[in-house]
């Protein structure tokens, strides 16, 4: 069961035809917006000490009460499937030149069935079920990783991880399953990456009890397995088996790899909008599906799959224009794009 799927992960990924059983959901979503928010871990905060790329369902707000805000407000969402309205957000990366200026690093699609996201950002989603499966609740929320640590033993590889992408053709498949070899916690730095492509699998074991915690954190925990599994055994005190939840986001670097103002002191040109490498990474979560057509895809995962309708759990597929074109304005507007004199971490970013 579990090489089968990750087997199939990697065939699908290098763009041949599904031979196996669809074992997940594993879809594309565009950005909806790159802006200084974070309606999980400071709500009613604008301008956040960092940036993040935000996607899904258009109702997205830096104040997102689970009390007062139904996420399936939402008018359009920018993932796949219309009824997805949830909302999923990550960190973005910049490269610092030799002469201290920055750029936000380009996403792409990881191509294959999904369809390509060609600069337009974005990432692509995985919902792995595991045995008896139990859909997030509306109202759920989580965040995976720690967007202030500087430790790379502190994270687990198995679940938080990067990969250097030698080629850079996005269908050109590149390594084993996600977060094995030689994954890496911290960014790699190498001038022969093209791509880098960063690695985000949640928790899959719930308390049963609470859709969130103070650190948004304790209400779940990893199971006894390792990687893009689905998950292992849950322990007692979080028995609920949840859908394992994987981000997978391509940062082109090919530009700056190939660049004379890559730096030769050996530093790494790569950080996250923190300011922190590999070890900060982390990955929000608002839960926001339409009723329960994610329990049903669960249940149905065999018939429910890549990209596509599945009647069985009332999922409607859009095009890449459709989700595409679901975009916000920035609600805390500033320059993200171009060479930059700092981060976007004070007030408001500087154009250099
Ligand atoms: C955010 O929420 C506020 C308060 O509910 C609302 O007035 C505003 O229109 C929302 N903004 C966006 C962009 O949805
Ligand atoms: C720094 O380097 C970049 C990339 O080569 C260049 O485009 C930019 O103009 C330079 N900025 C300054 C302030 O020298
Ligand atoms: C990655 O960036 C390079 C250099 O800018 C560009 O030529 C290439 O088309 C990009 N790849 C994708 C898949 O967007």
């Amino acid at each position: 069961m579990q090489l089968t799927s990750l087997a199939a992960a990697a065939l699908l990924a290098q763009g041949a035809t599904a031979q196996f059983g669809n074992s997940m959901l594993r879809f594309a979503c565009s950005q909806l917006v790159v802006d200084r928010i974070d309606p999980l871990v400071n709500p009613g905060m604008k301008y956040t000490p960092h940036l993040h790329q935000l996607v899904g369902g258009n109702s997205l707000n830096v104040t997102m009460d689970p009390e007062t805000h139904d996420l399936t407000s939402s008018t359009c969402t920018s993932c796949t499937f219309k009824e997805d309205k949830s909302n999923y957000w990550t960190a973005v990366m910049f490269y610092k030149a030799k002469n201290g200026t920055y750029k936000r690093v380009p996403q792409v699609g990881n191509g294959g069935p999904q369809g390509k996201l060609i600069n337009k950002g974005g990432l692509d989603l995985y919902y792995i079920p595991s045995g008896k499966t139990t859909a997030f609740k509306k109202g759920f929320r989580m965040l995976a990783g720690n967007a202030a640590n500087t430790d790379p033993n502190k994270v687990q590889k198995s679940n938080i991880c990067h990969r250097c992408w030698t080629s850079p053709n996005e269908n050109t498949f590149v390594g084993g399953a996600p977060c094995t070899g030689s994954d890496t916690v911290d960014i790699p730095k190498s001038k022969s990456c093209k791509m880098i492509r960063q690695t985000i699998i949640f928790p899959t074991c719930w308390d049963g009890k609470n859709l969130d915690s103070p650190d948004h954190q304790s209400h779940v925990a990893y199971s006894s397995g390792s990687g893009a599994t689905g998950g292992g055994a849950c322990p007692s005190t979080h028995p609920v088996k949840l859908p394992q939840i994987m981000y997978e986001l391509m940062w082109n670097v090919t530009e700056f790899a190939n660049s004379p103002d890559f730096p030769t002191d050996g530093s790494n040109p790569y950080v996250y909008s923190m300011n922190l490498g590999g070890p900060a990474a982390h990955g929000d979560y608002l839960f926001g599906w339409e009723g329960d057509t994610l329990q049903k895809a669960m249940d149905n995962i065999g018939r429910c799959g890549l990209n596509t309708d599945c009647p069985t759990a009332g999922l409607h597929a859009q095009t890449p224009d459709q989700y595409s074109s679901c975009t916000k304005e920035q609600q805390a507007p500033e320059e993200v794009d171009g060479w930059l004199a700092a981060l976007p971490m004070g007030e408001m970013a500087i154009k250099a």
